[in-house]
């Protein structure tokens, strides 16, 4: 990333139309149009990074922090994910309560992470940490560590309460994995709110794990949300900070992966328990 926000911005000036479309689409008025009408960075103070000068331009005249429009995807030829398909995945997405002893490939993880870069966050500040355990060996260091830091847990001389304490016991004990459901993977997103330009942390970073579940899905592998993680987070502040370094209070959440070894034969219809308004 360059440092200076004029330089990120730069314009083909023999393939621009000077149609000024770049300059309409950008959300806070940080480009204007200069002397010649090609769109100038004016305001770079406003410039949110988000690239939409980059893609919005009819021609590919624009350059932005060095990515070339050859670079990108052309929308007319993505294939992305019909209507039908969209509406079936709605119905049969799972929870996937049950893995297989095998890890996933790491390579399709450090792909599918890079992707979950592209994930939108608010005034795209981009202040997500994507920390993956991903196969058995990282996995199980994990849950060492965290039996570890609810054995050593003083809070006064209160005990840990007892839905905490015994599937602890059992997940030493080799008995039951009811906080991470076996899984051979997971991933923890949080993000530092202290950053500057952070404006939605916690939705920046459900929005991430969202995006996750339907990535890895889509390619063969299952998942499911550890909102245990969230609630043992809450009973014992300094969890995650002593295995991860993720400061207390850090919004986060994490999301469980790997091979599933249950089949759902059908889709579910929850639908109607959605209470649903249309108002005019
Ligand atoms: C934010 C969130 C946290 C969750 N946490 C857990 C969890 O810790 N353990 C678990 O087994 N399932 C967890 N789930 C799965 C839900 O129980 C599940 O989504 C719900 O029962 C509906 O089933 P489905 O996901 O198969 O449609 C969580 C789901 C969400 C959305």
């Amino acid at each position: 990333m360059q440092d200076s926000k004029e330089m990120l911005f730069e314009v083909d000036k023999n393939k621009c139309l000077k149609c000024g479309i770049c300059v309409k689409d950008c959300a806070f008025g940080a480009l204007g149009v200069g002397k010649d009408q090609t769109p100038v960075m004016k305001q770079p103070q406003n410039c949110m990074l988000c690239q939409h000068c980059f893609a919005i331009c009819p021609s590919g005249a624009v350059t932005f922090d060095g990515i070339r429009p050859e670079e990108a995807l052309e929308v007319e030829s993505a294939d992305i994910p019909t209507a039908q398909q969209m509406e079936n995945w709605m119905k049969v997405r799972r929870s996937m309560r049950s893995f297989k002893d095998e890890d996933v490939d790491r390579a399709l993880i450090e792909k599918l992470l890079k992707l979950l870069a592209n994930s939108p966050t608010g005034c795209n500040a981009r202040g997500l940490t994507f920390n993956c355990y991903p196969d058995r060996n990282a996995m199980n260091k994990f849950r060492k560590s965290f039996i570890k830091v609810l054995e050593e847990h003083r809070d006064g001389s209160k005990l840990l309460p007892r839905w905490l304490a015994a599937p602890a016991i059992k997940l030493r004990n080799g008995t039951g994995d009811m906080f991470f459901r076996g899984a051979t993977g997971m991933l923890i997103v949080s993000c530092d709110e202290t950053k500057t330009g952070v404006a939605t942390p916690l939705e920046d970073v459900v929005i991430a794990c969202s995006n996750f579940e339907h990535l890895a899905n889509a390619n063969g592998i299952s998942t499911c949300w550890c909102g245990f993680l969230k609630l043992v987070q809450n009973e014992v502040p300094e969890l995650l900070e002593k295995i991860v370094g993720i400061r207390r209070s850090t919004p986060f959440y994490a999301i469980l992966f790997g091979k599933g070894s249950t089949k759902y034969t059908r889709g579910v219809e929850r639908g109607r328990y959605a209470e649903i308004k249309i108002n005019s």
